[in-house]
């Protein structure tokens, strides 16, 4: 609570200094051979003004054009990720298309080019610290190659091949060919399998190569691994992306067989745990995707934690928390509500690196919402909520947390069970499908039944598809400990448990 009061605060101090907060789009175009005018960024050579989010798209009229923006004056806020003040340059017509870079700091004349009819500047600034900004002109020539860029393949749960063109064949020289892989969802996993591989080889892969770009980290340059040679490269799995981009180069002379590869898209699209919370006593840890590793970009994951009266108690403890700062939270957000009706009230945007105060409510449901924009991902959080009072129900359902999707990976949460006067529960499962198999004890993912509390005696442990099954325990409370490894998810369960 005094999170969000001092947060209020701080907004009305601050809106009381001039300030430009602006989203703007200037469209920019021209014909081939033609060399634009120099433009600015907003305010310069002044003081580029504070919250800006301003974006350009250069229009290039035809996809086989070459688009090359130069930057003769670069001056933005200084950062290792460019968290503050940044320009982000995208191969294509919005936010989605392939990031060439992000860059900040100071930069002498340096140049961007990129293929296809556009290319998407995006000109950010927070509510610290001046840039100077930059001025930068554009140039559009025709492509003198044939495209062999395949930047549609995906885009759901899928899998096919990829090849380098006249695969088996020698590839043609002067061969540069882009493949983008959409996965549909960040939350998705890729796996790239090469299953042939035979490239001109050279010690840095300096004349023909194969290229993957899976993350954004590091200088904001997008991190990759680079091929060549007749080694076939290593299978890899990819997760926290919605898009894998390939590119396929090869220079005037020598050519080979190129490359042959497998590309599968697996996992379930939604992040929602929608099933989490219990009777008193019941508790969980709910986390951002793939923390602490940094979360996926262009998610909204949604939270409910319920209780079974609205005189219990719903709290939340911050374990780790760290999400992309801005003043209002407006790119990257957690976003708690007081209930879980279809406008619930909201208790206040939460991001930056500060961990919020634990936040409690008596109340039968709260909700959260994690959402993150195109740019900048960060570790996330770690949140335990727990739920207290002395009102249960008595019967009820019980879902692992993303039923009927499939469950997460680290999950751990307990669910409490306790039907007034009950001396024989009852716990009907309709439907059970999780990782492992009885006979290695359930050591990968399981739901462990014990009698009382947490530390109580193992009553049962359920793992592997088991369809519906029912099972009756002597026993005045049980906690149902459903808990998951690091790879591999099933749909989960659902039970119905009653006093019998
Ligand atoms: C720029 O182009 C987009 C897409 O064609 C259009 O929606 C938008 O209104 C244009 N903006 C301006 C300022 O002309
Ligand atoms: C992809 O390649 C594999 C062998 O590497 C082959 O079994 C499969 O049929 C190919 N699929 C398509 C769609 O070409
Ligand atoms: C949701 O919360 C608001 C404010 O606390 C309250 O006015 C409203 O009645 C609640 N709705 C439900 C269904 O509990
Ligand atoms: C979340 O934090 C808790 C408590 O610090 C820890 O036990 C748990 O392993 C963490 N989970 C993840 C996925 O980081
Ligand atoms: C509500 O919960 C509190 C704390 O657990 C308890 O003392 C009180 O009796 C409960 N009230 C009702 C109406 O159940
Ligand atoms: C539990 O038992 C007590 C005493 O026998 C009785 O007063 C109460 O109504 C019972 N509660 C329920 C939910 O059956
Ligand atoms: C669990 O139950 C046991 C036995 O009733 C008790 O000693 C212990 O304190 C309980 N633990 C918790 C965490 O409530």
């Amino acid at each position: 609570m005094k999170q969000v009061l001092l947060s209020v605060l701080i907004i009305t101090l601050l809106s009381d200094i001039p300030n430009v907060v602006a989203d703007s789009l200037f469209n920019l175009t021209g014909v081939v051979g033609s060399t634009s005018p120099y433009y600015t960024s907003p305010g310069h050579p002044g003081n580029n003004p504070h919250n800006l989010n301003t974006y350009y798209r250069i229009n290039g009229r035809s996809s086989s054009n070459v688009i090359t923006v130069s930057f003769p004056f670069f001056q933005l806020e200084k950062h290792r990720l460019c968290n503050f003040d940044s320009l982000a340059i995208y191969e294509g017509p919005t936010t989605t298309a392939r990031l060439i870079g992000k860059y900040c700091g100071t930069k002498s004349f340096f140049t961007v080019t990129g293929r296809g009819q556009y290319m998407y500047m995006n000109y950010r600034t927070d509510r610290n610290i001046h840039s100077i900004g930059f001025r930068f002109r554009f140039s559009i020539a025709a492509s003198n190659a044939p495209s062999c860029d395949q930047l549609s393949i995906g885009g759901g749960p899928n899998s096919g091949n990829i090849t380098s063109p006249n695969y088996p064949l020698n590839y043609p020289h002067n061969t540069d060919c882009r493949y983008r892989i959409n996965a549909g969802s960040a939350t998705r996993i890729i796996t790239l399998l090469f299953t042939a591989f035979n490239l001109e080889s050279h010690i840095d892969c300096k004349y023909d190569f194969v290229e993957v770009h899976t993350g954004f980290k590091g200088n904001w340059s997008p991190t990759s691994k680079k091929y060549c040679g007749s080694a076939v490269p290593a299978r890899q799995v990819i997760t926290g992306q919605q898009y894998v981009y390939i590119r396929f180069f090869a220079d005037r002379s020598v050519a080979r067989s190129g490359f042959q590869m497998r590309y599968i898209i697996s996992g379930g699209g939604s992040c929602d745990q929608l099933h989490l919370g219990g009777e008193p006593g019941s508790n969980g840890v709910i986390f951002s995707p793939n923390h602490p590793s940094d979360y996926p970009k262009n998610i909204m994951c949604r939270y409910k934690v319920s209780s079974s009266c609205h005189n219990n108690t719903i709290h939340f403890t911050f374990n780790a928390f760290n999400i992309e700062r801005n003043a209002q939270c407006r790119w990257d957000y957690v976003e708690m509500f007081s209930n879980c009706t279809v406008t619930p009230v909201s208790l206040g945007r939460y991001c930056g690196s500060n961990v919020p105060d634990p936040i409690t409510r008596r109340t039968a449901c709260m909700s959260m919402k994690f959402k993150t924009d195109s740019s900048v991902t960060m570790s996330g959080f770690n949140i335990t909520y727990t739920i207290s009072g002395s009102c249960y129900g008595s019967t009820g359902v019980i879902s692992s947390p993303s039923y009927p999707m499939n469950y997460p990976n680290f999950a751990q949460n307990n669910y409490v069970v306790k039907p007034p006067n009950a001396t024989l529960i009852r716990l009907g499962f309709n439907d059970f499908d999780m990782e492992g198999t009885e006979s290695n004890n359930c050591r990968f993912d399981s739901l462990t039944i014990r009698q009382g509390n947490e530390t109580g005696p193992i009553l049962s442990k359920f793992c592997g598809f088991l369809g519906s099954f029912t099972r009756e325990y002597a026993a005045t409370k049980l906690t149902l400990m459903f808990k998951t490894d690091r790879s591999v998810t099933r749909r989960g369960f659902q039970c119905v448990y009653t006093k019998v």
